[in-house]
């Protein structure tokens, strides 16, 4: 039986009809905001391909932080960008390192806030890659103790949770290792499991000035062809440990989301990028799309896919249009 019984439109006459048989929930509580921490003192530089987004010195950071949380927004993502880069990624595991001061400042300076760091090298590496390399290879067990070291470091010094980038194989289980011999078993980890080697990061690289000075992330980060290989690197990384995978990026690949989000019992989180994130504001800042329309309905579609949790560098404004 269908027309003239069947009228879709009944329920969406009005704003309060359609707002009663809504089938996806967006709130601040589910957004986390990336933040790139750099060193210095009152630094807030733009980041030109990201119009909006900043480097922000540790104090700054503290600020940032404050704001979104009183927007709603839960947590915070930070990346560093260190003093200086060497071929073992130092500033990446140094207690006092960019990251570790962020945590640190953000946990004591601002009430009732999760922080996540993200755990890779390559923002700490001089040639830019995420792990130890020879001859133009990147070692995958060399580097895991490099990044268990990053983990425990980042954790000491406040990280709630720790959430590792790298697509090194066998990350989840050496940082599960490692933090529970530091007495750091309460420490959560957010795999990023099934992430692409992307043009999308672009703006980031940019940003964390992590851009590799010769090959790519091929041999590590996912190729866009696949979804079946997305399971199988969230299984591998719940059964070493993972308590929350992660897909990343975020809108070229729903399916991915949508399949993981059948395929596991943890929550899924998903990585609005930067790429994603520069499209929707050169568009906008040309005219040629309504801003606030687009980043409400990309957020959306993230969360109707599947997605518990989304990092996105439009959380503040999300947050603010969701309590207009
Ligand atoms: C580090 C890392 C990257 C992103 C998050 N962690 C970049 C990369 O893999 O080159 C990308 C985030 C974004 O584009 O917003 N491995
Ligand atoms: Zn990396």
């Amino acid at each position: 039986m269908g027309f003239p019984v069947h009228r879709p439109r009944r329920l969406r006459r009005s704003e309060l009809i359609r707002a009663l048989v809504r089938e996806t929930d967006l709130s601040p509580g589910d957004l986390i905001i990336p933040l790139f921490v750099c060193p210095g003192k009152r630094v807030r530089r733009e980041i030109p391909s990201m119009p909006g987004q900043y480097n922000l010195s540790v104090d700054e950071a503290v600020a940032e932080a404050q704001e979104a949380r009183s927007l709603g927004v839960p947590a915070v993502l930070l990346f560093g960008i260190p003093e200086a880069k060497d071929a073992r990624a130092s500033g990446a595991y140094d207690a006092h390192g960019t990251v570790q001061e962020a945590a640190s400042a953000i946990k004591k300076e601002v009430h009732n806030i999760l922080v996540i760091t993200d755990v890779c090298l390559c923002e700490y590496t001089d040639h830019g890659h995420c792990g130890v390399v020879q001859e133009e290879e990147i070692l995958n067990d060399p580097t895991l103790d490099l990044l268990a070291k990053t983990a425990v470091s980042q954790a000491r010094a406040g990280a709630d949770i720790v959430a590792p980038s790298d697509m090194m194989d066998g990350r989840v289980a050496a940082i599960r290792k490692a933090l529970d011999a530091a007495g750091l078993d309460q420490v959560p980890i957010l795999s990023y499991a099934a992430k692409y080697a992307s043009g999308f990061y672009g703006p980031f690289r940019e940003a964390a000035q992590s851009t590799p000075k010769f090959g790519d992330r091929r041999s590590h980060q996912m190729d866009p062809a696949n979804a079946r290989e997305a399971l199988r690197e969230a299984q591998l990384d719940i059964e070493e440990g993972a308590d929350i995978v992660m897909v990343k990026p975020a809108l070229p690949y729903l399916d991915v989301i949508y399949r993981v989000r059948q395929a596991v019992n943890v929550p899924v989180a998903a990585f609005h990028v930067s790429g994603e994130y520069a499209m929707v504001a050169a568009a906008a800042n040309n005219g040629w799309i309504d801003r606030e329309r687009v980043v409400m309905e990309s957020l959306h579609a993230i969360r109707r896919a599947g997605a518990d949790l989304i990092v996105t560098y439009f959380a503040k404004e999300a947050a603010r249009l969701l309590k207009r």
